[in-house]
């Protein structure tokens, strides 16, 4: 029997504070809803997800490390304000032969400050969503199971 892919999905510092944190910008949906959510469209899919979350550059470089040994296909990426600053971050992924990532952020950091208007990871990543607010997480899946799945047409 072939082995169900894994995905990972990562959420960088302060997207633990979803749905009390500027929710104006990012909304109401805690990061836990939105995980579950995920969760119900990687099972009609038959892949499987596992969460991460953390506020600490270090930790996120060590997980990424793992990624290679961890048989993950790809992963969705929010690196939160890590995306603007962190060459490390962008290196840990580099150590990753051929990395399968999405980026994600909830608000339109091109329409916010100048300093979100670039990412680290932007280049590197397969593609980048950002502005559909958590919505971006879910066409982030969609994508990679199609990219898993060989049925992606362009
Ligand atoms: C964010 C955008 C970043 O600029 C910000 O620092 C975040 C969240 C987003 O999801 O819109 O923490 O990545």
């Amino acid at each position: 029997m072939n082995e169900i892919p894994l995905i990972w999905v990562i959420n960088g510092p302060n997207l633990n504070k979803l749905g009390s944190r500027e929710v104006q910008i990012y909304g109401n949906k805690t990061l836990t809803e939105i995980n579950q959510d995920l969760s119900k469209i990687a099972e009609t899919h038959s892949v499987k997800l596992d969460f991460f979350q953390s506020n600490h550059e270090g930790e996120l470089v060590d997980l990424i490390h793992k990624a290679s040994s961890s048989k993950v296909s790809g992963f969705i990426f929010n690196p939160g304000a890590f995306s603007h600053t962190s060459i490390a971050l962008r290196d840990a992924i580099s150590t990753i032969k051929n990395p399968m990532f999405i980026e994600v952020h909830l608000s339109n950091i091109y329409s916010r400050e100048k300093f979100r208007h670039f990412s680290y990871f932007s280049d590197i990543a397969l593609g980048v969503i950002c502005g559909f607010g958590y919505r971006g997480y879910f066409y982030g899946l969609n994508y990679l199971i199609e990219c898993i799945n060989g049925s992606k047409k362009t």
